[in-house]
């Protein structure tokens, strides 16, 4: 027995088990954020680098670098992360926690095709390494628009700085979008893989690292219940929303052209199918994981005629609540002309023996009724009814509903008998709520993520083959689309085009009102 399995045996089992619940904590690390003056480092990555310090869970001499145009000095990087910070954390704010994590901050001036800032920049590392312990291991975050990643990681090569050695560690965070097609994400791996290896490059796609994505597989692999009834023996269609309030003003610089599909459907949502589809890993190592990711999505396919399988639309003025909203084409920035939409729905279906004829309808819009992500399974209708069908006229069909955000929880909606005399059977809700059951709060996603990527834990990042597999999924809807006119319209504050609904009842079927 090696020196540490025997240290482990001896130590008080119950400390060790305890310990297994507590996050591990980063090794000597920095990070350099790329776009750090963007939205995205504003609202998420920047409050979470302090939650994860005000957790403990960053070492020492944790090191953040921030690169842009900017003419900022140490200081002046210094009040604008706090600003962000005193704006977006999750966790209290600590005079004790920023101070140890502002002394650590620095700022490297420069353009992504400025060599000299680079040479800064390479030059910074070293002397961090050397004064603050961050031992030659280093992330870096590209928050930037993908044109650029190819500068940014052609710069990095030729400075050294993407070069690990087996003792020190070097590692790339890459935001979506992965391209825009099969092949534009291509040629992105392409450039990525010649300078780093896969194993060192953590692609975000922030879903995977909220807390009631990853019960999904808790929840399916954890217990007895429900695994017998996953297939298409029990479930009738599986619908996967995400439908958010929230307009495009002040986005049009990113999305326009860009659209829902491409948006959210190849990433987030194609994600949530694998994690309900995917058979059991044989273990819960990233390996397997990915491995059973990769198969289920290997497996899926769009179901056509398209024309009547899915939909899509572009949002116009209307009502959301008690505000009056724009349309997609006078916001701020959109082209009146644009074409791009803000609504998609489509159907995939899985060639396996457990999926076989079941779809799965994906959907997504922003302006949408209300903000939601859930994923529900709709079961088979009982093959007998003995009571009398008077009575069971207001009995739907058993539903399994796994709300991913907001109100986090699961619910299963079933039969009851109302109480009374007569057998009348109506719909109920048993309700799991996240707040309700647990006294921890979830850490937000981008905190989960960047701890991850840290730590050199791949689980939760989507791999090359993934994203590829993802997109060779959707560029035939993408294709069929580009072909085919302008989107629907749909009012704001109302569920998506009428073409949605009529893509649902074509098949029988009828979209759930979350
Ligand atoms: C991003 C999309 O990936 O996810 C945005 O680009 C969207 O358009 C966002 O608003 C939603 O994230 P969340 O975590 O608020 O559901």
């Amino acid at each position: 027995m090696s020196e540490s399995t025997q240290a482990e045996k001896w130590q008080n089992p119950l400390r060790s088990r305890k310990d297994r619940r507590l996050p591990r904590i980063a090794g000597p690390s920095g990070m350099v954020i790329f776009g750090v003056t963007g939205d995205l480092a504003k609202r998420k990555l920047l409050p979470a680098v302090y939650d994860l310090a005000s957790r403990g869970l960053l070492p020492a001499g944790f090191t953040l670098v921030g690169f842009g145009r900017r003419a900022w000095s140490k200081e002046d990087f210094e009040n604008y992360v706090k600003e962000q910070v005193l704006r977006g954390a999750r966790t209290d704010f600590d005079e004790h926690v920023w101070r140890r994590l502002a002394e650590g901050m620095q700022f490297v001036q420069g353009a992504f095709d400025d060599d000299q800032a680079f040479d800064n920049m390479a030059a910074l590392l070293k002397e961090m390494d050397a004064t603050r312990g961050t031992a030659g291991n280093w992330a870096f975050y590209l928050s930037v628009p993908p044109e650029y990643f190819a500068h940014v990681v052609d710069q990095l090569d030729r400075t050294g700085m993407a070069h690990g050695t087996e003792e020190q560690w070097r590692r790339v965070i890459i935001e979506k979008p992965f391209g825009h097609n099969l092949e534009s994400a291509k040629e992105l791996n392409k450039t990525i893989s010649a300078v780093f290896p896969e194993r060192a490059v953590f692609r975000i796609d922030h879903y995977l690292g909220k807390e009631t994505v990853q019960n999904i597989l808790a929840m399916r692999f954890a217990n007895q219940m429900f695994e017998p009834i996953w297939s298409s023996r029990y479930v009738d269609h599986v619908q996967i929303t995400m439908a958010e309030d929230i307009g495009l003003g002040g986005r049009a610089g990113y999305y326009d052209g860009i659209g829902a599909a491409r948006d959210v459907i190849q990433n987030h949502l194609i994600q949530l199918l694998a994690l309900v589809a995917m058979d059991e890993p044989v273990s819960f190592s990233p390996r397997q994981l990915r491995y059973e990711k990769l198969k289920i999505l290997r497996a899926t396919t769009p179901i056509g005629p398209f024309e009547e399988t899915t939909a899509r639309g572009q949002y116009t003025a209307g009502w959301q609540g008690s505000e009056k909203v724009v349309g997609l084409r006078e916001e701020e920035g959109f082209d009146p002309n644009s074409t791009t939409e803000t609504y998609a729905a489509c159907t995939l279906g899985i060639n396996s023996r457990r999926w076989a004829g079941v779809p799965f309808y994906l959907r997504t819009g922003k302006r949408l009724g209300r903000r939601v992500t859930e994923i529900a399974l709709v079961f088979k209708k009982a093959p007998h009814q003995p009571f009398d069908p008077g009575l069971t006229s207001q009995l739907g069909a058993n539903t399994l509903v796994i709300r991913v955000q907001p109100d986090e929880g699961i619910l299963l909606r079933f039969g009851s008998k109302v109480p009374g005399s007569t057998m009348e059977v109506r719909d109920v809700n048993m309700d799991f709520s996240y707040t309700e059951a647990f006294t921890e709060e979830s850490p937000e996603a981008y905190e989960r993520l960047i701890l991850d990527a840290l730590l050199d834990e791949t689980g939760l990042f989507p791999t090359s083959a993934e994203v590829e597999r993802s997109w060779e999924i959707l560029d035939p809807i993408l294709d069929f689309w580009a072909e085919h006119g302008r989107p629907d319209e749909y009012a704001a504050g109302t569920w998506g085009p009428p073409s949605a609904d009529h893509m649902m009842a074509a098949s029988g079927r009828a979209w759930r009102r979350p």
